[in-house]
């Protein structure tokens, strides 16, 4: 044993250790229980005299040295460390964050809320019916007659009849073409007087182009009181769409139409707010200047006594209307399909 070369080795190996772990593991070499020095100062015992004091002397000084040393580089390493991890974690509490992206409501939605809104504000309450519809609730409680073509495949999406039987209807089923047959279904069970609307999901078979889609909402307005006239209604449209649009100076025209569930009827149109009327190539009133926004009129009396209303008794109006075309009219919009395409570009201008 060498104690000048194990001094040597020993130093360089704890001088470099690249880390205070590192430098554990060098020490435990060394100094550990069967570390290179220990055994050595063990095996001093069997050295001769002379030899045994002078190896043990600079075996023991060896051992001082190593542990001061490797006291001095831990230190040493561990400040280093420290610095690099703290270099690495730096946050520059200057720097610009990233901003977060908040959603929004789809604009038919926002549309639905406030017709539920400023309907509420007149007394109406909103009701429900479902999608999928019984031919008497769509078609033949609202006197729409057996052969009439709103029937037709070419327009109504009917179930095909094993389905129908499927779900135990006795009724042909089919997707309802308008919220009229959510009136059937609340005067079927409730006493009059009442103020409903019932909003929701409506389809047609039909090609699609700027103004129609094969689905689209509807919002059904129905009042049933005592001596009701078109007055009454005319009352209520007009502050609905004055808080609608926010403004008292709308054109709107009511034009004598026909549905078989209303007499008389009415078809209302409002000045198209793409073109004003102006261009005969505007797409979304086809020209016209004018867009069909809602039809209505007087509730029949025999779609009251349909649901066993007197209608001597009892009168009142109703009306449909499309929530994407009063929400085209508000916002300028100029092609429905927009609302259905999932264009964030398009959708991020409602929030
Ligand atoms: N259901 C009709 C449609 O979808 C709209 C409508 C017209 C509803 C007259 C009514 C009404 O309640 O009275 O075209």
């Amino acid at each position: 044993m060498d104690p000048k070369a194990l001094k040597d080795k020993a130093i360089s190996a704890i001088e470099s250790a690249p880390s205070a772990q590192e430098l554990e593991e060098i020490l435990r070499a060394y100094l550990g229980k069967k570390g290179e020095l220990t055994i050595a100062l063990k095996s001093i015992a069997s050295l001769p005299e002379p030899e045994k004091q002078e190896v043990g002397k600079a075996l023991n000084s060896l051992r001082d040295t190593l542990e001061q040393l490797a006291k001095n580089q831990k230190t040493r390493l561990l400040k280093e460390e420290v610095s690099l991890h703290e270099e690495q974690e730096f946050v520059d509490m200057s720097s610009p964050g990233t901003p977060a992206v908040k959603g929004s409501l789809h604009p038919l939605t926002q549309t639905q809320q406030k017709v539920k809104e400023i309907f509420s504000s007149m007394g109406f309450s909103s009701v429900t019916g479902p999608e999928l519809e019984q031919e008497w609730y769509n078609f033949s409680a609202l006197n729409v007659p057996e052969n009439h073509p709103s029937k037709d495949m070419q327009d109504t999406l009917w179930l095909k009849e094993d389905s129908s039987k499927k779900l135990s209807s006795k009724e042909p089923l089919l997707m309802r073409t308008h919220t009229s047959a959510v009136q059937i279904r609340y005067m079927e069970k409730h006493k009059p007087p009442f103020r409903i609307i019932a909003q929701g999901r409506v389809f047609r078979n039909e090609a699609t182009d700027a103004r129609h889609e094969i689905n689209f909402y509807q919002v059904e307005g129905l009042m049933i009181d005592k001596n009701i006239t078109v007055a009454n209604f005319r009352a209520v449209l007009q502050e609905f769409f004055r808080k609608f649009f926010g403004s008292d100076n709308l054109s709107l025209r009511l034009r004598p139409s026909f549905f078989p569930f209303t007499e008389p009827s009415f078809e209302v149109d409002m000045k198209c707010g793409i073109c004003q009327g102006k261009k005969s190539s505007c797409s979304t009133c086809g020209g016209s200047g004018w867009l069909e926004i809602l039809g209505a009129g007087i509730v029949h009396p025999q779609v009251l006594k349909n649901v066993n209303i007197n209608p001597r008794l009892w009168q009142g109006f109703a009306f449909g209307m499309s929530i994407e075309r009063l929400t085209m009219m508000k916002y300028h919009i100029d092609d429905i399909r927009m609302f259905y395409g999932s264009d964030i570009r398009f959708l991020s201008q409602f929030s």
